[in-house]
């Protein structure tokens, strides 16, 4: 473990990520991609039908112990996918471990939740049903009978699993609900920048991209996302709680695998839209963005980053902020 510490360090501290002003989108193409339109699945093949009924049932709370949950709850699409909550309530207002991250471009992770404990948008979709925080439904043959008893479903589903005998099922609920998530892209003018269009970034949000490189940001937060790649330690340099005065200790990863190495292991979070998606952390224990960058820079990095280059790489991140399409806005007509 401290051996993966120290050469994990040794590379973000050692490795040399000083380049040239000019070199600025060579240097960001090696690092970064542009947003795919969607995150395909082989398992989970795309279809305009499967897309439509799986934007209906995110917001399907019928199918919730308390008849008042649905994913958008705590997903609310206006709000970037995320309930600027620091922690998540389900059904009967309980509280959640952790801070809801968005489903804006979370198809395109290695894995889902903060500990990388669900495997995909469908498995997460599927077990969210009996999280007892979430919809907290007793049985998945619970939730069948109930969206049976919505007569409008018996069409949806039969025309959306049209070879299926008994298309009702929470396999084919997930898979619906995956295959919208699955078109969750939202591209900004960062894209069009590794496009190739230089003029797509104002000079402050350059600087901010340079800064974001050069100080070791990109080790982690890197790719189409920005992160969704790989698990690393909260707190490499320093426990992450001295900076975020968290109450609760979290163990991350290590309360999945128990495997000690994985001790404060989480996923590194994508920074898409992250303007939009406070409060900070999987426990949602910082409101100010400048204060996360701050954060990040301290106990990753061992940085004490000035004001200034706080403020350049936040001007960067804001650069992600994808607009949304009026088509991802509206709000379906629920079945009766
Ligand atoms: C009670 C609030 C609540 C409800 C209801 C809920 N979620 Fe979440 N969601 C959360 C929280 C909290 C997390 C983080 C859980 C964790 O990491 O431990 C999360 C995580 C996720 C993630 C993982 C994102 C990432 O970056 O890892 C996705 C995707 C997601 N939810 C989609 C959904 C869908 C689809 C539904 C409906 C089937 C749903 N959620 C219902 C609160 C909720
Ligand atoms: C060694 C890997 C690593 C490095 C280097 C790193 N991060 Fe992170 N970053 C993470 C992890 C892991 C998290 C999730 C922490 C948690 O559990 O909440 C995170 C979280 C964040 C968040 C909060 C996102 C959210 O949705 O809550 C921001 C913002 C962020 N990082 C920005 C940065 C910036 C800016 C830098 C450079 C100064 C940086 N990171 C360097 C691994 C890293």
């Amino acid at each position: 473990m401290k051996k993966a510490i120290i050469s994990m360090l040794g590379f973000a501290l050692a490795f040399n990520f000083s380049f040239a002003e000019r070199d600025l989108l060579k240097t960001a193409k090696q690092y970064f991609k542009p947003l795919p339109k969607t995150f395909p699945s082989k398992k989970n093949p795309l279809t305009p039908e499967k897309i439509k009924l799986g934007k209906i049932l995110f917001y399907e709370k019928r199918i919730s112990i308390d008849g008042t949950t649905s994913c958008a709850k705590c997903h609310p699409i206006g709000y970037y996918g995320t309930d600027k909550l620091p922690k998540s309530r389900g059904n009967f207002s309980k509280e959640n471990p952790r801070n809801a991250p968005t489903v804006f471009n979370a198809a395109g992770q290695i894995s889902q939740h903060w500990r990388g404990d669900r495997k995909d948008v469908e498995d997460q979709a599927k077990r969210a049903l009996l999280g007892k925080g979430s919809f907290g439904a007793p049985s998945y043959q619970w939730v069948e009978k109930r969206l049976k008893e919505i007569k409008g479903y018996q069409e949806l589903f039969k025309k959306t699993f049209p070879n299926d005998k008994d298309p009702i099922t929470v396999d084919n609920y997930a898979k619906a609900i995956g295959a919208w998530e699955r078109t969750l892209s939202t591209p900004s003018r960062f894209d069009e920048f590794l496009k190739g269009n230089e003029n797509a970034l104002t000079k402050k949000e350059k600087r901010g991209l340079k800064e974001f490189i050069s100080v070791g940001c990109v080790a982690c937060h890197s790719g189409a996302l920005l992160g969704g790649t790989m698990y690393q330690k909260f707190g490499i340099v320093e426990p992450y709680w001295k900076y975020t005065k968290s109450k609760k200790i979290d163990e991350g990863r290590y309360s999945v695998t128990k495997k000690e190495e994985d001790r404060y292991v989480f996923k590194v979070p994508p920074l898409r839209n992250v303007e939009m998606t406070d409060p900070y952390f999987h426990d949602g224990s910082v409101k100010s963005l400048k204060r996360a960058i701050w954060i990040m820079g301290k106990v990753q990095l061992g940085k004490d980053l000035s004001e200034t280059q706080v403020e350049d790489i936040e001007a960067f991140l804001k650069s992600l902020t994808g607009k949304l399409s009026q088509d991802i806005i509206t709000l379906p007509i629920m079945p009766k």
